[in-house]
């Protein structure tokens, strides 16, 4: 049985690929990641809070300030340049160790860092550019033009610039998903990860605070990726690599069958270990076998919704089904 695939326009053994998260910042992880069917590593996103954060603490200095003058800019560089630094020889590193495509992840908040990084990126070797861009709406300010313009004026940049293949990361959260998702794939980019997972936000009624609630998804989580993976897969002009939810065989089938080029695993490596990898690929060549198919293709997007057909009457036929069962 053939698994292979392209994602990006690179070659992968293995459509189950491990998702940007802290066990692929671990080389030594991703060597055992690799060792166990994984089709390519997403890299831990560098994020510019993360480099401003280093630049104060070592800088002592939270805003530019007259005394210090030019110098602030020379030692923020000096210092971002060193944060920086340790991340590309962390991807060097994992470059000279494994033969899967090692991709990187950004997430930047100011507009021209967006380039700079990306250029670290492609000059530390990465295979490919995973921009994590899950913009949350959470401002009442923000309208969806915003964010569209957003993810057009970043995409426009980096095209100019960046030759490896680039693939945006987004929420799941839009007012228009299936219009943003196809205008997305008109914009030169080679793929989408539909979705991030944003973290949880709970209410610890004792201290009456606000706190995070578990980072982790659970396979519930996996249909709402479903859905929309049916739903453009065949209406984008790009790759989907499908992300959150995916914890068994018969769920890397089902995005499959929905259209995914690819599918991203993380929190079930969180929670049943790396060895999961291995389940995951023979539990899908073994369906292959007993189904008689030889290769992705033979099955890929089976059961997307056709180009010509309404998403909303596909949608619905679902509901009235379960409807009916239990009228
Ligand atoms: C501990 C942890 C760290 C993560 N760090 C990143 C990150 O640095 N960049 C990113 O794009 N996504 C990050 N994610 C999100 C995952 O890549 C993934 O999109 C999300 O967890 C949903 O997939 P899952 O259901 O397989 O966990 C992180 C997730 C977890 C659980």
């Amino acid at each position: 049985m053939d698994t292979n695939t392209k994602y990006l326009g690179l070659e992968l053994r293995s459509p189950v690929v491990v998702g940007s998260c802290g066990l692929t910042a671990d080389v030594d992880k991703m060597v055992l990641m690799e060792r166990a069917g994984a089709g390519a590593v997403v890299v831990k996103s560098v994020f510019e809070e993360q480099i401003i954060y280093d630049i104060k603490r070592n800088t002592h200095m939270y805003a530019p300030t007259d005394n210090y003058g030019d110098s602030y800019e020379y030692i923020a560089r000096h210092v971002a340049d060193g944060s920086l630094e340790r991340h590309f020889s962390m991807i060097a590193d994992a470059k000279r160790r494994l033969t899967i495509p090692v991709i990187g992840s950004v997430n930047c908040f100011s507009y021209e860092n967006w380039l700079t990084y990306a250029l670290r990126f492609q000059e530390a070797g990465c295979d490919a550019l995973e921009l994590n861009m899950a913009i949350l709406p959470y401002e009442t300010s923000l309208s969806s033009d915003d964010v569209e313009r957003t993810f057009s004026q970043v995409i426009n940049t980096l095209r100019k610039s960046v030759t490896i293949p680039i693939s945006i990361k987004v929420g799941p959260y839009f007012t228009d998903m299936a219009k943003q998702m196809q205008q997305l794939s008109w914009m030169g980019i080679q793929g989408v990860t539909m979705f991030n997972k944003s973290v949880q936000i709970d209410i610890d009624v004792e201290k009456e605070e606000l706190t995070s609630a578990s980072w982790l998804s659970s396979p519930t989580d996996l249909h709402n990726t479903l859905r929309w993976v049916a739903i453009l897969s065949k209406k984008m002009r790009c790759d989907i690599s499908a992300s959150t939810g995916v914890y068994h065989a018969d769920d890397v089938v089902k995005l499959l069958l929905a259209g995914a080029t690819t599918v991203q695993v993380v929190s079930c490596l969180y929670k049943n270990g790396i060895e999961t990898l291995r389940e995951l690929n023979e539990g899908l060549v073994e369906w292959m076998g007993r189904k008689g198919y030889n290769n992705l293709a033979d099955f890929r997007g089976r059961l997307a919704v056709l180009p010509a057909e309404k998403a909303s009457v596909a949608m619905r036929t679902q509901f009235m089904k379960y409807f009916a069962e239990i009228m």
